[in-house]
């Protein structure tokens, strides 16, 4: 066994003070998320853990791109019929999760979800390289598969059929907009004595700002 006690890093990048933070939460969201992206060293910035809660009461964690963002929610793509997609269509909830260690900071979203309108889910489909596309056609997301050859000779089949025609998109994939409820955005400091700073949302329009403790 592996004792990792010593394992300890000191947080000393930044600060989030309330002085400094923007009043709504995707505006300090962009604010993060430009800082993530600009800097060389995070290679994804837009990768983040998606959370849904499962039929045992157990949630269950797993990362997905971000590929949008407006100040109505969070947008990524996925197989509606996969394993997250049944959670999502039953509870509608999910909590997301950033956490770009270089910045010390992490953000927690939790939020609503809903299926984005299908023209939408068609137009990003349809933007992506022929190879993902059919990536999402070959891929019974979550299911138990016989073997690796079973995606590779599916993928072969669906080369040949779509070799001069347009893939359509799988009725059953296509984006989740999650629209935010609450969000946490954690800031690393000294002495363990981080800045949390969480934005409720009231009333369905006002966004309530409040410190944690860390
Ligand atoms: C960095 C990263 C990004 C990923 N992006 C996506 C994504 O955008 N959509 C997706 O369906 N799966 C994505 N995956 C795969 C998921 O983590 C997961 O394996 C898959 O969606 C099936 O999850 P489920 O069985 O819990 O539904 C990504 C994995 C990683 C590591």
């Amino acid at each position: 066994m592996e004792n990792l006690h010593d394992k300890r890093k000191v947080y000393e990048r930044s600060q989030l003070i309330e002085s400094e933070i923007k009043q709504n939460p995707i505006e300090q969201f962009r604010d993060w998320f430009l800082d993530a992206s600009e800097n060389p060293v995070i290679s994804e910035a837009n990768a983040m853990a998606v959370s849904t809660l499962e039929d045992d009461g157990c949630p269950r964690t797993r990362m997905v791109l971000l590929k949008a963002y407006t100040y109505e929610g969070f947008i990524f793509y996925t197989n509606y019929d996969s394993r997250k997609g049944k959670a999502i269509e039953k509870t509608h909830k999910a909590c997301l999760h950033f956490f770009w260690p270089n910045l010390e900071r992490q953000i927690i979203i939790k939020a609503n979800l809903e299926r984005i309108a299908e023209n939408l889910s068609d137009g990003y489909f349809h933007s992506r390289p022929k190879g993902s596309q059919l990536g999402a056609v070959v891929s019974p997301q979550s299911c138990e598969i016989p073997d690796r050859e079973f995606l590779e000779q599916k993928l072969k089949d669906l080369e040949e059929k779509y070799e001069n025609t347009e893939v359509p998109r799988p009725e059953n994939w296509g984006g989740y907009i999650a629209k935010p409820y609450e969000i946490e955005f954690w800031q690393g400091r000294p002495n363990r004595l981080h800045d949390r700073i969480i934005y409720k949302l009231e009333n369905g329009i006002d966004w309530k700002i409040s410190r944690l403790a860390p």
